[in-house]
């Protein structure tokens, strides 16, 4: 068997290991990156689960769906008279696949450009001698790499409710949620997810846009409790009149997964009353599990906490020298952004670097219709930290670029320091939010004020006079509200 030797050994090629590969050989290290993904033919398929079956395909599939619904529903009102409309969903699906296809080929080229040798398989520990880790990678072919610094980016899995597995056909995680009507070509009549989370958001305005009748049940009595309130609020309207029907405070009971017949939910609602949801298909959207499967942490006695995650200090270093990890296998939000930035960090502490993630200014985005993204602390977070605030904000039903848009939903809203004016959280929902939020993540990591915004020109008509005008707020003085 071939034995090679790395200075940089990463497992997994998700965002947090092939950004890490990336920057480790960037910075003139000899760098192996692992990653067992298979595509439809069994060949590589590196970008982890960002990739094949999380944030790219499900945003590809939002756009799409938002096309459809405009198309049919909100073309009219700019004129544009649409007949014959008709949903082509093998079509959809298949862009949607070639987007993905697009971004495995480009991470590929990637690993080619920068240097970095690439091995499709699943990587292991096999044991830890001399202050060196040999990974066996078990694939097409079988190698053994033996390194110094080894990072682990081996990512999440859906979680699955207890006794109710995935079957991917009628029980779905994030994965089967996003190739319904693959082999029939039809959209399904209902649609119930479990958790109104980010996922159980996202893909449930894709089929409600589509055309099902979808339903969500929450646990929790609350919409979106990380979220801002009044955001929140505001977010749930809009998706309410959408015709997304969500139930709060649910306790979902037995769960039948019934063939060809579709499934039916047994659950208790918020007054108490027992219910039954029938459904064609089922996603489970209740958070995810750190992975770990097929890794062998135990061979060199890599240290797990509680939740299965590998454990990490707040510099991505395990319990064993010269091991890391980054990413959804470790504490923190489950965002591919976040698992870059400490892949980035990480592989720059290698260097002698001083790599720094700031978790303060990491961004949140809900690709729904409105958005929602946000940054910073939450009105609630800061009334529950004691801290003295200031909050503006300004609705996009006043902004002349919104209305042009057609599309007035939401607001913006900046929470500033009593005291010092500092901005303590930026909170959006409405269009383009997810683009919008980049200008209050970049303020508060520069610790701009209230005023600083407030003071900046910002081009118009654009919905960035929104957060110009919710920054004058703060100081009561908005001018176009
Ligand atoms: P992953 O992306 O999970 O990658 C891990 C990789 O390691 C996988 O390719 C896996 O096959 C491989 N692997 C695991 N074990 C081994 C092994 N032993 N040997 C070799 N390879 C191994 N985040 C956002 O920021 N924005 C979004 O819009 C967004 N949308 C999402 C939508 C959905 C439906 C889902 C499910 C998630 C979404 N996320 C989003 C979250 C995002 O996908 C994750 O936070 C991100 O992928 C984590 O990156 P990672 O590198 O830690 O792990
Ligand atoms: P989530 O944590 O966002 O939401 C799960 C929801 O399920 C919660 O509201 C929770 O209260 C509810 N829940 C849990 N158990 C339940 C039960 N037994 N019955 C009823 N409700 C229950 O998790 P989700 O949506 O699965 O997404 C996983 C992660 O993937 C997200 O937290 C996020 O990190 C990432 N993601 C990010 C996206 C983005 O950035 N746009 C898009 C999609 C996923």
């Amino acid at each position: 068997m071939n034995q090679q030797q790395f200075d940089v050994i990463v497992i997994g090629g998700g965002p947090g290991g092939y950004i890490a590969a990336i920057r480790a050989a960037q910075l003139g290290m000899r760098t192996a990156c692992i990653d067992e993904w298979k595509n439809d033919k069994g060949g590589p398929a590196p970008g982890g689960t960002c990739t094949n079956v999380g944030c790219i395909p499900s945003k590809a599939l939002l756009q799409s769906s938002e096309n459809f619904e405009h198309a049919g529903k909100h073309f009219a009102d700019h004129g544009i008279k649409v007949s014959g409309l008709e949903l082509d969903l093998t079509r959809m699906l298949g862009r949607k696949d070639a987007v993905v296809k697009q971004n495995n080929d480009g991470i590929l080229y990637l690993f080619k450009k920068n240097k970095v040798t690439f091995f499709h398989g699943r990587g292991s520990f096999v044991k830890a001698e001399g202050g060196s880790y040999e990974i066996r990678v078990s694939g097409a072919a079988e190698e053994t790499l033996v390194g110094k610094q080894v990072i682990v980016a081996t990512g999440s899995n859906a979680r699955a409710l207890p006794g109710v597995p995935f079957d991917e056909v009628n029980v779905l995680s994030n994965d089967g949620a996003l190739r319904i009507g693959k082999d029939s070509g039809a959209v399904p009549r209902k649609v119930g997810l479990i958790g109104s989370g980010v996922i159980g958001l996202e893909m449930g305005s894709v089929w409600r846009r589509l055309g099902a009748e979808v339903t969500i049940l929450e646990g929790l009595p609350t919409f979106l409790g990380a979220v801002d309130e009044q955001v929140a609020k505001e977010a749930h309207k809009a998706f309410t009149k959408q015709g997304l029907k969500i139930e709060l405070g649910v306790k979902v009971g037995e769960i039948r997964n019934q063939g060809a017949e579709g499934v039916s939910v047994q659950y208790t609602d918020a007054k108490g009353e027992a219910r039954t949801l029938q459904v064609d298909k089922l996603v489970v959207s209740i958070g995810r599990v750190p992975n770990t499967v097929g890794l062998n942490p135990e061979a060199v006695g890599l240290q797990l906490d509680e939740r299965g995650a590998i454990a990490v200090d707040a510099e991505c270093r395990t319990n064993l020298p010269g091991v890391w990890a980054v990413g959804d296998v470790v504490r923190g939000p489950m965002l591919a952004h976040k698992a870059e930035e400490e892949g980035v960090a990480v592989a720059e502490r290698i260097a002698g670097q001083h790599g720094h993630v700031n978790f303060n200014t990491i961004p949140w985005v809900i690709y729904t219709s409105p958005e929602i993204a946000w940054v910073g602390r939450t009105e609630q977070q800061l009334k529950a930290d004691g801290v003295q605030y200031k909050a503006g904000s300004f609705p996009f039903l006043a902004n002349g670029r919104a209305r042009a848009l057609g599309d007035t939903t939401g607001l913006v809203k900046v929470l500033a320091d009593a005291t010092t004016d500092e901005i303590l959280g930026v909170h959006i929902c409405g269009p383009m939010a997810s683009e919008l939020i980049a200008e209050a993540v970049v303020a508060m990591e520069f610790r701009a004020s209230s005023e600083d915004i407030a003071r900046i020109c910002h081009a118009h008509p654009s919905l960035s006079e929104a957060t110009k005008e919710a920054a004058l707020a703060v100081d009561k003085r908005a001018l176009n509200f």
